[in-house]
């Protein structure tokens, strides 16, 4: 099988044309990333053979130069950023290629469950402004149409052909992962009721909190009116019921101890280290007392566990344009949590295998759970 899993299609995944375009197009993307990997190993086990030291990270500044300069590695480099262009290229062709049957179930979720707050006033931080990170067209902030069907889609569809159905039928994985391989897992008793999740994006793991606590009221927060508004359409399509408003997570709106749980996925390493900080003490704010914090991770992005991974790494923030992923420390986020208000006793990381890879037999542990009691 190409994809890990089938994608779900709902109805506002774009249909294509000819529906074994987007393997033969997977198919391609993973073959290349196969050989991207070989390279770098080849080069990194030749350098590590001739090295003078053993010490991994002397290794790796001695040998991130001789790396950057091989012309073989320069022209891959080149090449993941076509790839991903490619990737976004075929969306929105998909997207065109459907528009009138999408554009027809968007509108026809403008009433329904859950709501939407936008703030057309709201200041949008510059490091966001910057970047169009993952080179997606548009960005995640500016939006492609004013209505929010184009960005949306383009992330919802693309992120699932991204990551080949790493993620899930619905992109949900990391929403799973904290419920079940985190919450249920340490802190087996708890069951809130007020949910933030900062930096939601279109709500693929906003979701799984709706379903899994059905009593709780769920948040999702963003900066992007466009892809929050996807969002909420995205949710009712799938009959969840989510509050989502365009808010800034590093200084949100909501008063002093608001929620009982406050995540974030994948967000930390797509801000810089200040940011980072910002959202550590915005979430011990707004935490009632007994309330948790959990603030999801890859373990590849934050504290990479090879020469190789390391390097691919630092070479996505200019391929794939991550330009915050090497702004921090793993070991900053103690200083964080304590900076916060947290305390040793009440901040631990955990590690923890994703939802659908534990499905799988996968039992790496390949997410890191910053967590925090108030
Ligand atoms: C990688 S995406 C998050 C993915 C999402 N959490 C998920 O699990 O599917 C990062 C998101 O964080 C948002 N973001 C970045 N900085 C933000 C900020 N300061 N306030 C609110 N949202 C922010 C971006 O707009 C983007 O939608």
């Amino acid at each position: 099988m190409v994809f890990l899993c089938p994608q779900h299609q709902h109805a506002l995944i774009p249909q294509a044309h000819d529906p074994g375009s987007n393997v033969e197009l997977f198919r391609d993307i993973k073959a290349f990333r196969g050989e991207m990997f070989q390279l770098f190993q080849n080069r990194i086990e030749a350098f590590t053979a001739t090295s003078t030291t053993d010490e991994p990270l002397e290794q790796y500044s001695q040998m991130r130069p001789v790396l950057d300069a091989d012309p073989d590695i320069q022209a891959t480099h080149k090449q993941r950023g076509v790839w991903q262009d490619r990737l976004w290229a075929k969306t929105l062709d998909d997207i065109e290629a459907d528009r009138s049957r999408l554009a027809a179930v968007y509108h026809s979720h403008r009433q329904g469950k859950g709501s939407l707050e936008l703030n057309p006033d709201l200041k949008i931080p510059s490091h966001q402004l910057k970047a169009k990170i993952h080179r997606m067209p548009g960005g995640y902030v500016d939006g492609l149409s004013e209505d929010g069907l184009d960005s949306g889609a383009l992330y919802d569809h693309g992120v699932f052909l991204y990551g080949g159905g790493w993620f899930g039928p619905l992109n949900d994985e990391l929403g799973y992962t904290i419920i079940h391989q985190v919450l249920a897992q340490h802190y087996p008793e708890f069951q809130p009721s007020r949910i933030l999740d900062m930096g939601c994006s279109v709500g693929h793991s906003t979701l799984p909190y709706a379903a899994v606590y059905p009593q709780a009221q769920v948040w999702g927060i963003d900066l992007s009116a466009s892809l929050l508004s996807y969002g909420l359409r995205r949710a009712r399509t799938l009959d969840q019921t989510v509050y989502f408003a365009q808010q800034n997570v590093e200084n949100t709106d909501f008063p002093d101890v608001s929620f009982d749980l406050v995540v974030s996925h994948i967000l930390l390493h797509e801000i810089p280290a200040i940011a980072r900080k910002r959202v550590f003490a915005e979430s011990y704010r707004l935490l009632k007392p007994g309330g948790i914090m959990v603030h999801l991770e890859s373990k590849l992005f934050l504290d990479p566990p090879s020469l190789v991974s390391r390097y691919f790494r630092d070479t996505e923030v200019w391929t794939n344009s991550e330009p915050y992923l090497g702004s921090s420390r793993f070991t900053d986020f103690p200083d964080y949590a304590l900076a916060a208000g947290f305390t040793p006793e009440t901040f631990n990381i955990h590690y923890a295998t994703g939802h659908y890879a534990a499905q799988r037999g996968n039992g790496a542990a390949g997410w890191i759970a910053f967590c925090g009691v108030k």
